[in-house]
């Protein structure tokens, strides 16, 4: 039999204010506390541009448009839904790629697009029951976040990305508080309790002790 999971209050507030999934209240939620849109000093409002990796079904892109109004780049092996996307996500100032952002194919064409002001990773991958396997497959989706960012942010620029415990995630950290003004671990309210996910932020890049 099918397992059916009862939507919960993030998810059917979700579908109330027309997004796809329940995970943009953990993007707004960091939003709001770390002024993550902040215009960078030095470039214009109208220069935002956003890499949203691990994209689908698309609701942090779809805030990003609805807050910013600014260039986004957004990756995902899987399309973004169109369920409410109000024909935002078929405008100009949108460029989808489908495709592995641990590829290189995907790499180069995501990179060509930069740079960027924000880059955000929400990628996980599908378990598979085994933990170590998931374990490090998803912290080789953080650490490819943490490349693109590296590769690709402006001075100044922020960072979050998605992450499990398991693997190195405190070598992760550390080298985000080098690159990164800032760098923190923070767990959003919407984060299921028994999630492991966290999130890691850097604010400011290239300002860190190694900058
Ligand atoms: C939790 S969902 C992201 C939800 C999204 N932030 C939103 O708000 O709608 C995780 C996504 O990571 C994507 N993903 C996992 N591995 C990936 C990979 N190697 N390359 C690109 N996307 C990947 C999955 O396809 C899935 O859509």
């Amino acid at each position: 039999m099918a397992h059916y999971e009862k939507p919960d209050y993030w998810s059917l507030k979700a579908r109330k204010e027309g997004y796809p999934a329940r995970s943009v209240y953990k993007l707004k939620e960091m939003d709001e506390r770390f002024g993550l849109f902040k215009p960078i000093s030095g470039t214009r409002a109208a220069c935002t541009k956003v890499l949203d990796l691990g994209a689908a079904p698309g609701s942090w892109s779809l805030y990003t448009l609805r807050r910013t109004g600014g260039f986004l780049v957004a990756a995902d092996l899987a399309p973004l839904s169109r369920q409410y996307d109000q024909g935002l996500f078929g405008g100009p100032n949108v460029s989808f790629i489908q495709g592995d952002i641990t590829s290189e194919e995907t790499k180069a064409a995501i990179l060509s697009q930069g740079p960027f002001t924000l880059v955000f990773s929400d990628a996980a991958p599908a378990t598979t029951g085994n933990s170590s396997v998931d374990t490090l497959r998803s912290f080789a989706l953080a650490e490819a976040a943490l490349e693109y960012a590296e590769a690709a942010l402006v001075p100044g620029g922020n960072f979050v990305v998605k992450v499990f415990q398991g693997g190195d995630t405190a070598g992760l950290l550390k080298r985000i508080r080098e690159g990164f003004k800032t760098g923190k671990s923070f767990k959003p309210t919407a984060c299921r309790s028994e999630s492991f996910e966290t999130y890691y932020l850097g604010l400011g890049y290239g300002t860190g002790s190694a900058g």
